[in-house]
């Protein structure tokens, strides 16, 4: 585990340029490092991560100005969203230059590339001067990792360096956005939402299918619990019943005004279970923001706790509550 201190950084940056596997905070999760053009660290990134061959990886860049080191050309709409979104969670499909793998674009002729807004994640891009290939952190198929103890946890020893950079501040990834015509085209859903991007360019069209982003297709964020979703409003219900039925829950929802001794006073099967520490309050997001920050973090906390079944209260699905949701959705899915 490596911090912020200029040596630290610089090791990293080496490993990276050697071929190595680095993980790296930015902004919306953990990435896992490998230089972009090099085929060999590229495999092992996927071996590692369990990762299907088809599924692309995002290419990170320390500036917009480095687009052409992977992208062969930059059409206006790119060159308007990048200038009004990075460094941020956006991340832009482009035709890709011949000389990037085809292991890196999961054998598609595009790539994805964004600059990330972190600052150690900047700096070592900058040191490592190379463009390097980033997916989430996490073992395929398991939450995204938004703190370094959770790459460790997933990945351990298979990495050569982890840099701990604190909790990560959005908690869901960037939004995808083919930018190759005149409209934006979202992809996966992130914490640029599609009001941001109307603001800048008006128009802006979805194509959220298994072939335009690959990786929307496969299982994903599942913890080793069960996840159901709870109406907004609805999560204390939900949730005592299940543990009126001996179930072990865990509680991600707001606290509302609920005065949780005097329920367990009158016997509410959840506050008393709460009390005793037969379910588990996992956090309490007061907003959209709030819960794609806590939401990766409260299912793995619900694996450590031997948590059998998560209850999420939904939050409505729009702005940054169509990306947590979308998520939430696919954790319950896999679950
Ligand atoms: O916030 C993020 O985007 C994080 C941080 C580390 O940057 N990265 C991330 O990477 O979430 P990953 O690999 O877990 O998800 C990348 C998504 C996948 O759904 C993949 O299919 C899609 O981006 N993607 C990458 N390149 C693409 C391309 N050329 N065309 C379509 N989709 C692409
Ligand atoms: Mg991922």
């Amino acid at each position: 585990m490596l911090g912020a201190a200029p040596p630290e950084r610089r090791l990293a940056a080496s490993l990276l340029r050697g071929g190595g596997l680095v993980a790296f905070p930015t902004e919306t999760v953990y990435g896992l490092g490998a230089a972009a053009r090099d085929e060999v660290a590229i495999r092992r990134l996927f071996a590692v991560k369990g990762r299907p061959a088809d599924n692309p990886v995002i290419v990170h860049i320390a500036h917009a100005d480095d687009l052409l080191s992977v992208a062969a050309v930059v059409p206006p709409l790119a060159r308007d969203l990048a200038a009004r979104f990075w460094p941020g969670p956006l991340t832009l499909v482009l035709d890709a230059r011949d000389d990037v793998p085809t292991v890196t674009t999961g054998g598609l002729t595009t790539v994805g590339v964004r600059v990330p807004d972190h600052p150690l994640a900047l700096a070592l891009l900058r040191e490592a001067a190379i463009p390097v290939a980033a997916p989430s952190a996490n073992r395929s198929g398991r939450p995204s990792p938004t703190t370094a103890a959770h790459v460790v946890a997933d990945l351990g020893e298979d990495v050569d360096a982890v840099l701990d950079g604190g909790p990560s501040g959005l908690g869901v990834e960037s939004t995808v956005v083919d930018a190759r015509g005149t409209v934006p085209v979202v992809l996966r859903e992130g914490m640029v939402t599609r009001e941001d991007l109307a603001s800048v360019v008006g128009a802006v069209a979805s194509r959220e299918s298994d072939r335009a982003s690959p990786g929307t297709r496969y299982r994903h964020y599942a913890p080793r619990c069960r996840v159901e979703i709870a109406a907004a409003g609805g999560a204390w219900a939900h949730a005592a019943a299940l543990a009126a039925a001996g179930r072990r829950v865990g509680l991600v929802a707001a606290p509302g005004d609920r005065a949780v001794a005097a329920l367990a006073a009158a016997g509410d099967p959840l506050a008393v279970a709460l009390g005793s520490g037969a379910a588990r309050w996992l956090g309490e997001p007061a907003d959209a923001a709030d819960l794609a920050r806590l939401l990766y973090r409260c299912l793995r906390a619900a694996e450590d706790q031997d948590v059998e079944v998560v209850v999420v209260e939904a939050v409505p699905d729009e702005g940054i509550g169509r990306a947590v949701m979308d998520r939430l959705r696919r954790a319950a899915a896999s679950s």
